[in-house]
Order: structure tokens, then sequence, then C-alpha cells
């Protein structure tokens, strides 16, 4: 078989670019930070495919780099707003993300988040930390209870569903909200609610919400002021779901109890009041961070790339409709 040019633009772990290898001439870059835009632009002239992080815009500039042989970009993640499908689609270029194998642990990590909010968990490490004498006490750091709460999931996708899967285990009542779901959908003992009432009867609202112009700040100020006094916000989707700002005023202010934050409106960058609050649980965007769960990633973008370029129908496409194209093209 051809080897097909392919540009990882950050190494994933061994066993994918391994894969890779076998079939493809691999270039990569090697830094633990993202590709100067200069660089990739670069990097990306005659690829066959790219596989790409969420670090990477594949626009319409980064397209027209790499020219008209490309025929898969492979994002390594299951989010997709860095990519611009549209213009992938216009130029029969396909688009895959990795669906399925990172639910579970991004689900655990809304969990991490929940439980730390809840229980100051962080603020406890850090006030230890502090070496200050104490003594177990009946009203130190206390938190909110988790058993028999209520949550409420805000999009009620892969994701929402594993954390609501988890909730039974806690004897939580569950509520969703997600206009792109039928309410006839089955959804387990959750309960399709719209969205004020599961702010103003959730104590815990967690979103799983893709980011698209509709999602963009669906959680600002007025949001937050339909949530309970006692409430904590968790989001591990895409950060600008979030008026990251206006949620810190919140905090200050005493609008609602805690928040858990995986990601961030401008990452790397995390707003300073935010930072400065003690009742939020904040983590550089570990959803899928295990060894096994980004292994299984890189294995299925490797999959998406392989399937592409030797022909065949990469299992997690983004745009089937290029597929179905190129396919009748070649008379398949
Ligand atoms: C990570 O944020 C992903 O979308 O997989
Ligand atoms: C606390 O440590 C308790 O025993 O209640």
């Amino acid at each position: 078989m051809t080897r097909f040019p392919v540009l990882v633009s950050r190494r994933l772990p061994a066993v994918a670019m391994d894969k890779l290898a076998q079939a493809c001439d691999l270039e990569t870059w090697a830094e633990p930070t993202a590709m100067p835009r200069d660089a990739l632009l670069r990097a990306a002239r005659a690829k066959h495919g790219l596989v790409t992080l969420l670090t990477e815009r594949v626009d319409d500039e980064l397209l027209d780099a790499a020219g008209d042989q490309l025929i898969i970009v492979a994002n390594y993640a299951v989010g997709f707003d860095n990519i611009d499908v549209a213009a992938c689609t216009r130029r029969g270029i396909m688009v895959s993300n990795t669906p399925d194998v990172l639910t579970e642990a991004t689900a655990d990590m809304t969990w991490a988040l929940l439980l730390a909010a809840a229980r100051r968990v962080a603020e406890g490490d850090r006030f230890l930390r502090t070496g200050q004498p104490w003594i177990w006490g009946p009203e130190m750091l206390l938190g909110q209870d988790v058993y028999a709460k209520t949550l409420g999931i805000i999009g009620f996708g892969r994701i929402g569903r594993a954390v609501a899967r988890r909730a039974s285990g806690f004897g939580m009542q569950i509520l969703y909200h997600d206009p792109w779901l039928s309410p006839d959908e089955p959804a387990g003992p959750a309960t399709p609610v719209g969205l004020d009432d599961l702010l103003a009867r959730s104590d815990f609202v967690s979103v799983h919400a893709s980011l698209t112009p509709e999602t963009r700040h669906l959680i600002d100020a007025a949001r937050l002021g339909q949530m309970k006094p006692t409430a904590v916000l968790v989001n591990a989707s895409r950060g600008p779901v979030v008026d990251e700002h206006a949620l810190a005023v919140a905090l200050d202010g005493g609008v609602i109890f805690a928040a858990g934050l995986d990601v961030f409106e401008r990452e790397p960058e995390v707003d300073a009041q935010l930072l400065a609050n003690p009742r939020v649980v904040l983590a550089p965007h570990l959803g899928s961070a295990t060894v096994d769960t980004r292994a299984a990633m890189g294995l299925l973008a490797a999959d998406n790339v392989l399937a592409a370029l030797g022909g065949e129908r990469p299992p997690t496409l983004v745009n089937p409709q290029v597929w179905e194209t190129r396919r009748g093209a070649i008379g398949g």
C-alpha cells in the first residue's frame, strides 16, 4: 500500500503513533506546547491526513495551506468546535472525532469535580498545606449533601447520560434539559424539563452541551441568578458555554454555593477573579485524561485516518455525506 503523508499536530500516546506509522509517513510536533500557527500551516502542506487537537483551528486558511489532496481531518477529541466542518464538507474532506471511548472517563471527572466542589475537598487540601493548627470542628468547612439531592443535566447526550447513571448510586432525582432530544426519548429515571425549571430545582447543575453559537454563554449572569444559593455548577464540556466572569461574580456574591470547572472560556487562561475564589475547584481540561482513555482516543483517531486513506468508511465520521459523495465518485 502507498504510504501517505500525515501530520499529527502533537505527539499522541505511543500505541497510536505506532499504528499510524505502520502505514503512513508521519510528521509531528514533539514539543508539549501547541504547534505555532505558521509551523502548522507549513507542516500541513501536501498531507493526505491531519490529526488535530482542540488547540488547532481547522479553517479555510489551514485547508488552503494543506492543498486539494487532503482526505481527512481526524480530531483527537469528541468536541470539534475547533473545526469549520462546513468548510471541510464543501471541499470534500472527511472529518472524524473520538466519541464513546471517552464518555465514561469524562463522566468520572464530572463527578470528581461535583463531589470536590460540594464537599470542599480542594479547600481542605489547601488549608492543611498551610500548616495552620486545626482541630475537628462542628462547623468547619461545611459543604452540601449530595445524596438524595437533585441533579440537573444540561445536554443529555452520551456524556450527560453517563453522568446520570452514576447519580442513581447517589439516590438522586435526575432532571435534564436538551432541546435536541424528543421528550419521548427513553431517558431512564431522568425527567425532561425546561431550562428555567432545571435551574430553579437542581442542587447540582452539570453542563454537557457541545459548543455552538446557540450554547455560547448559555449559563450567564441571569441564568446563574435562577439557581439556588446552595447550588453547585459543574462544567466539563466547553468553557464558553458558561460566562466565566459572570460565574466568578456570582460565586463572590454568594449567588451559588460552589463550582467545579474542567474547561475555560479562553484556555489556557483562567479568569483572575475566578482563580482568587476558594469555592471553585479547577482542573486543566482533564476530562478524558486517563492512560487508557487517551490511548483509546489515539487508536480511534488512527483508525479513522487509516480507513479514510485506505478507501474505507472511517468509523466515527462527523460529516458522513462526504463519504457518500466520495464513494459515489469512485463507483463503490
Ligand atoms: C475534549 O475536550 C474532547 O472534546 O474530547
Ligand atoms: C466524624 O468523624 C464522626 O465520627 O462523626
